[in-house]
This record gives C-alpha cells, structure tokens and sequence, in this order.
C-alpha cells in the first residue's frame, strides 16, 4: 500500500497550492482525476482580486466582501482573506505568473462587480490557467508526486480520525488505496448539480460529498452562485472581465436595463443582483430566444483583442458571434457554490485530519453571494493556508493503522454497480436531477417549487440505488466514473434543496419569491447539513461578525 503524510485530492490551484505549502512539513502527493493544468482553474478568466494600489485598502476589500455576501461572511476569515492578498499576488509572480501590465508597468487591474475599486489582477481573460500552469511549475520543482487520472472513491475514516483514501486508477482499473495522516480536498464545486452549469464535466462536488458522507458538515449549501454571463449552448463563461472592461448587457429593446435594478453600478454590480435582473428580463418578455446581449462592440477590435482574447473566440467558435461585430447572446448559469465543507481559517473541517480548500471548502468568506475575482484569491490564500495545517498536522502525528476491509466494501461497491443488469443508467438519473434543479431550485424560489424538487431528489436518490452502466470493464470506464459522480451530485442537491426550503428569507444568490426580504433577525445564521440515510438533518451557527453590522445593500 503507498503510504505518504499528506494526500492532497485534487490538482487545480487550490490543490496545488496546498501541495506546495504542505511539502514543506511533509510527505506530500497529489491526486487528479485530468492532468494538473486541465483542472477547471483554467476556466476562470477575469482575475484574482487584492488591494494593491496606493489607494486602495484591503479593508476596502474586506468590506465589498462582506456585503458582497449579503452579511452572511465570517468577516474573520474575509480580514484574512483580504488582508493577505497582496502578499499572494506578489508571490504569485515571483513564481511564474506573467499578469497583465498597466502603463506604469505595474500589475493591471480591471474593475469588477461589487467592488469600489478596480482590485482585480489579471492575465488578460486566462488568468486561471496562467496561475495553473505556474503554479504546476512549482509543484514539479518541488518534486510532489502527482497521480493523474486517479478518481477518488472513499475517504478512509476510522474512529473519527482519517486514515486515507481509496482510488480508481483509470489506466489499470484498479482500486489503489493510499494510507495518510492527513487528506486535503481540493475538488472545486459541484455546478453539474444543474444543467446549465459554467463548469467543467469534472467537477462534481466529489470531495464535498465524500466527506459529508464521512461526517463531515456542508454549509450553507442553498448558495448556487448563477454567473450572469454564460453562453446558452453549454454554459461556458463570458468573463465578467467584459463588463469590467466596459461592456454594457442590454435587452431586446435595446435598453441597458441594469439602470432600473443598480443606478449606481449598472453592470457592474454584484452577481446576485445581475442575475436576477436579467432574469427578470427574460421572463417579462425582454429577452432573445432566452438571453440578454452583452455589447462589447464599443470597446473597438485592439482592446477587444487585447484583453478578451479568449471569449471572443469562445463567442465566435460556440455561439457563431464575433463581438467586435456583434453583441453576444448570453444567460445565467450555474457558477459557484458558496457553499461546502465547513471549515476553520486553516481549512479544518470537523474530522481531525481532514481539511479542504477552494470551492469545495466553506471557510466562509464568501456568504450568500461571492464578489467575482474573490475565486481565485481563496484558492490561493487557503490553499496555503490549509497546506501549512495539514503538513504540520501530519508532522505532528503518528502514522495511523489503516483499515484493510476498507478496500474490501470499496471493491464490493464497484463491483455491485459493474454486476448489476437491471436498474436505471446514471446518465439519465443525472438528467433528471439536472432537469429538477434548473426548473425549481434557480435563481427565484418558492416553497413549492423547492419542496417539489425536495421530493424529486429523493425519488432519483432511491432510483439510484439500483444505477447500473454499460460498460462492464474496469479499464478507463468513463461510465462507472459518471455513475459514481451522479451519486456525489444526488448527495449534495439534496443538501442544497433541504436549505433551501427551511431558509424563509431571500439572501445573496437565495431568492425566495415568498420570503422577497432578507430576515437577519431569523436567518443572519449558517446552514449545516449532516449525512443521513434518510437525508440531510439541518442545523444551524451563528455567523462571524468584527467590524460590519448588517446594513442595508444597494449597488
Ligand atoms: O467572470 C469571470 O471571469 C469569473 C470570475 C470568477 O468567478 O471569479
């Protein structure tokens, strides 16, 4: 059986970032169900934000934050997060990452939404996979040991302390178990819970749902972030970045609407609000076949060619559109979620020796409604963070015993699944949980709808019980990989329906058609969801408060 210190799972930045910081205490490998720099990272596009400007603050920064997140934030952690951005950019290029420049020579900054400053840094729109590709630099200098195209199946916990993680490799078939001290997640979101998801195919919530199988709390899982600009054929993103750099959305009638839902910030509000009003578009009739445009022809072809390189082709090769020439048709989609395994400041989740970073962790900095940029700059920030505690964690401990008949259930398990001729395939189920999320669990809820969405999960979850595929082999069977991922997305719609239907308030990216207002005297409070056989058992935490009282928010 391989042994190391620390198992990271997951090789986008937060994960790597970890791997980095954690090999500095440890014994250290990386897990990775695509090679490092084909990890969703790279899809983010528009920046990584930190106040570095002389005029800026970081507690400026920290305040956009907070009511960026409709008040729901640990301001704790978003100080933290905020507060040690400038130092993460800087290392950031000192290892590699070639940002854009302004005509000082200094790191670029565009505006984004939210935010009273231009704070967000960017390498023109691919600044997640330039970070990639420096940070996997790094990792290779270091020497970490990377398993690539290995799919985590189990977490290995045993009398509530890790003890390691049990994988598929997809070259071999193979289950390969790996014993640790301590497990880092680093998995990123789950946004395939929906169908119209800017997320890539991998990212199916599969480190959140192992381990609240395993015990440990989600929180906050009703928060789906919608990002306003996604184009309709399948959901790949049209950066924010573009309206940073002055892009205007506009309706059928050509009006740039935005003013009747944030005068003050037009496009540039924050994602929540934008969403909601161009969704509002659309159902009151002022749509195009389901979209809103967004118009960057005044930006003229040099800027344009510049700075938004990657979504004009994006636009040209899958909606058929060049924005030099003409607006492109976009939606909201399902972005980011808020929500995740609960965590400390230094990425300990409930379960000693489990900790997790990224999207798939909620630290909470980003509350009910995450400020676009802010993505990155947790990956990094906790990432280090959470490396450091899980290296120094595992220094400090003994090698645990690992459990043999745990690789015994976790082969039976695949094998039930590949033996099995009679029952539901998992690509149809998960058509079917993406079809019940998208039609009553989007960006404007009611009780009912939600509750029906509640009854549809469970009825799919029962289905699924009895999943089969039709592949039947063990090497490279992409069918027994997306039937396990279905189940990793059932676990964790139901968590997100559950806190949906008992949250009675309309906060951030939550929006109750019933509950129009936000209640803080009832709901200024953190959802968590436990595990369950019979589904997730909800309670609740207060949140973080240091210098910002609930206010008001308007944009
Ligand atoms: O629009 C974007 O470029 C996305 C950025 C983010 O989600 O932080």
């Amino acid at each position: 059986m391989l042994e190391y210190d620390v198992v990271v799972v997951g090789a986008g930045l937060a994960g790597m970032r970890a791997a980095i910081e954690a090999a500095k205490a440890s014994k250290v490998t990386v897990l990775s169900k695509v090679h490092p720099v084909r990890s969703h990272s790279g899809a983010a596009q528009g920046g990584i934000n930190a106040a570095l400007g002389p005029d800026d603050s970081t507690e400026s920064h920290a305040f956009d934050t907070v009511k960026g997140s409709d008040y729901l934030g640990d301001q704790d952690a978003i100080e933290i997060l905020c507060r040690e951005a400038p130092d993460d950019i800087v290392e950031l290029e000192h290892m590699g990452t070639v940002f854009s420049r302004d005509a000082n020579g200094r790191i670029a900054q565009r505006p984004f939404g939210g935010a009273g400053f231009p704070r967000t840094c960017f390498a023109a729109d691919i600044t997640g996979l330039v970070i990639l590709h420096a940070l996997y630099e790094q990792m290779l200098k270091t020497g970490i040991k990377v398993f690539e195209e290995w799919v985590v199946t189990s977490l290995v916990v045993d009398d509530n302390k890790i003890r390691g993680i049990i994988a598929i490799d997809m070259r071999s078939g193979r289950l390969e178990a790996i014993k640790a001290k301590a497990v880092v997640l680093a998995t990123g979101g789950c946004g395939p819970v929906f169908h119209n998801s800017s997320n890539a195919l991998i990212s199916t919530g599969d480190g959140m749902s192992l381990a609240y199988r395993a015990g440990a709390p989600l929180m906050d899982m009703e928060f789906m972030q919608f990002h306003p600009t996604t184009l309709k054929a399948n959901g790949v993103l049209i950066t924010e970045g573009a309206r940073g750099e002055g892009g205007h959305l506009l309706n059928a009638l050509g009006e740039r609407f935005m003013a009747r839902y944030a005068p003050q910030k037009m496009e540039l509000a924050s994602r929540d609000v934008v969403s909601r009003a161009e969704q509002t578009e659309i159902e009151e009739g002022r749509g195009i076949d389901g979209c809103i445009l967004v118009d960057l022809r005044h930006l003229g072809a040099r800027k344009i060619k510049e700075r938004l390189l990657q979504i004009r082709e994006l636009a040209i090769d899958i909606a058929g559109v060049d924005p030099i020439e003409e607006p492109i048709p976009v939606r909201p989609g399902a972005h980011y979620s808020m929500g995740g395994l609960k965590t400390d400041v230094s990425g300990a989740t409930l379960v000693p020796g489990l900790f997790a970073a990224g999207e798939c962790a909620c630290v909470s900095v980003h509350g009910a409604n995450r400020l676009g940029g802010n993505s990155l700059l947790e990956t990094i920030v906790f990432g280090r963070r959470s490396g450091k505690a899980a290296g120094e964690f595992a220094a400090s401990v003994a090698a645990p015993a690992f459990p043999e008949s745990a690789i015994r259930d976790a082969d039976a398990r695949i094998e039930g699944i590949l033996k099995r001729d009679d029952g539901e395939k998992g690509y149809a189920l998960r058509r079917e949980l993406q079809e019940t999320t998208h039609e009553n669990l989007g960006i404007y809820r009611t009780a009912g709808r939600i509750q029906r969405c509640v009854e549809k999960v469970t009825e799919i979850k029962e289905r699924y019980a009895s999943v089969i595929v039709q592949d039947k082999g063990r090497i490279f069977n992409t069918d027994l990989v997306s039937a396990i991922e279905t189940g990793y997305l059932i676990d964790l719609a139901q968590a997100m329906a559950a806190g949906a239907l008992a949250r009675e308030e309309s906060r951030g990216a939550h929006s109750r058609r019933d509950f129009p207002s936000r209640d803080d005297d009832k709901w200024l409070k953190h959802t968590l969801a436990y595990w369950t056989p019979n589904g997730p058992r909800l309670d609740y935490l207060d949140v973080t408060i240091t210098k910002w009282p609930p206010a008001e928010r308007s944009y």
